[in-house]
């Protein structure tokens, strides 16, 4: 058993896969209905024409009229996920030569791959709302957008690779799939490829903990220590607790985000116990226990000041990443121009052949 192979009757949250096929097929035969809601009419008030796309649950696509503040949010969100994609590359990255045979090896470096393809795909669902690819790019080097905080904490061991993979992949995944079926088609379809993508990811981690879990003594001590310090900041990446999340309320409103920050946090710690059991690892919070009544795990909240300090750029590894990126933002300069000039040459090459 690996991960999310759990069923939604072995426990909470477990049919995550599910979820993303049922979004998928909903997807696929909206588009074959198309809309219920017609074209707006000439005199039709675009305003009104949205809030009835919203309400029948159905996609706005790039063509469409919608307010300015819902582009901006959408915009704020998909290049700070896309961002998130593609600095989430580094701490993995990390081990990829240290990785400790060539299969683990093999496996990190497609799944570091595939991070990078997410970041493609949110790049392009970005550029619908009107902002190109190299604005977006920009304002990650000038550190005017953001990324997850998660990303700004080190991966000291092996054992790193498997936590990320397993709660940063699995808190992911769990904040994912609603995005399936957020209300912006472009993004809710990026997602659906991305959630099956990520639920890979989870797996080799989970795979990689349970590996080392029944190894040695050192090498379950190891998976431990990476537990523990991996769990609040996992719980953290879920964003401000409701009371304190300035976006949640008018993004719920919009159907981009279907759950508020809490109320996936909460799903992310009922998922993850069973799993902790599976491994034979300790979630490092005394307050953790069943509650009958809620029928749910009561746990102790991530400390959200470091979370803000985090974001703010105050984390470990906060400098660190943003100089990295920047370099090889530099570094890249050549690989771009040369694929900007080796498409111009097959333009021109179809162009004469055409003629
Ligand atoms: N890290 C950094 N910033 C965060 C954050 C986090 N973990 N959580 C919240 N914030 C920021 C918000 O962007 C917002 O900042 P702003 O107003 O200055 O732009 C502020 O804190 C207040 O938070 P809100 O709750 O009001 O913000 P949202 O409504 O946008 O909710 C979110 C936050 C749940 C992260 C939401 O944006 C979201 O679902 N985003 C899409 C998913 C995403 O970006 N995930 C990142 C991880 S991707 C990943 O892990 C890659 C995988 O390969 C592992």
């Amino acid at each position: 058993m690996y991960g999310n192979d759990f069923s939604a009757e072995d426990a909470p949250g477990g049919g995550l896969l599910g979820e993303v096929e049922a979004a998928e097929v909903a997807l696929r035969e909206a588009a074959e209905r198309g809309r219920r809601v017609g074209a707006p009419g000439p005199d039709q008030d675009l305003a009104a024409y949205f809030a009835e796309v919203i309400e029948a649950d159905q996609k706005i696509e790039p063509r469409d009229w919608m307010p300015e503040a819902y582009r901006k949010t959408l915009i704020r969100q998909i290049a700070q996920h896309a961002h998130s994609e593609i600095i989430g590359m580094q701490p993995e990255g990390n081990w990829i030569s240290r990785a400790p045979s060539l299969k683990r090896k093999a496996i990190l470096l497609a799944k570091v791959q595939d991070e990078a393809g997410h970041g493609l795909y949110l790049y392009a669902a970005a550029e619908t709302l009107g902002i190109s690819r190299d604005e977006l790019v920009e304002l990650l080097l000038n550190g005017r957008q953001k990324y997850s905080s998660i990303f700004n904490y080190p991966t000291l061991t092996w054992a790193d690779v498997g936590a990320i993979g397993w709660l940063v992949d699995g808190a992911a995944i769990v904040n994912q799939v609603p995005l399936c079926r957020c209300s912006y088609g472009p993004y809710a379809r990026a997602m659906i490829r991305v959630c099956k993508e990520e639920s890979f990811h989870q797996r080799q981690g989970f795979e990689i903990l349970h590996t080392l879990t029944h190894g040695t003594g050192a090498q379950k001590a190891m998976a431990q220590d990476a537990l523990d310090r991996w769990w609040y900041p996992s719980l953290a990446m879920f964003g401000p607790p409701d009371t304190d999340s300035t976006h949640s309320a008018q993004s719920m409103a919009w159907k981009i985000k279907r759950f508020s920050n809490d109320e996936l946090r909460q799903r992310f710690v009922d998922m993850c116990v069973q799993q902790a059991e599976i491994l034979g690892l300790t979630i490092p919070d005394p307050g953790l226990r069943w509650n009958e009544s809620r029928q749910s795990y009561d746990f102790t909240q991530p400390d959200y000041d470091e979370l803000m300090r985090v974001i703010k750029g105050d984390g470990p590894c906060n400098r660190q990443r943003a100089e990295h990126r920047r370099r090889a933002h530099d570094e890249g300069t050549w690989v771009r121009e040369a694929a900007v000039a080796y498409a111009a040459k097959r333009a021109e090459k179809k162009e004469k052949v055409a003629a």
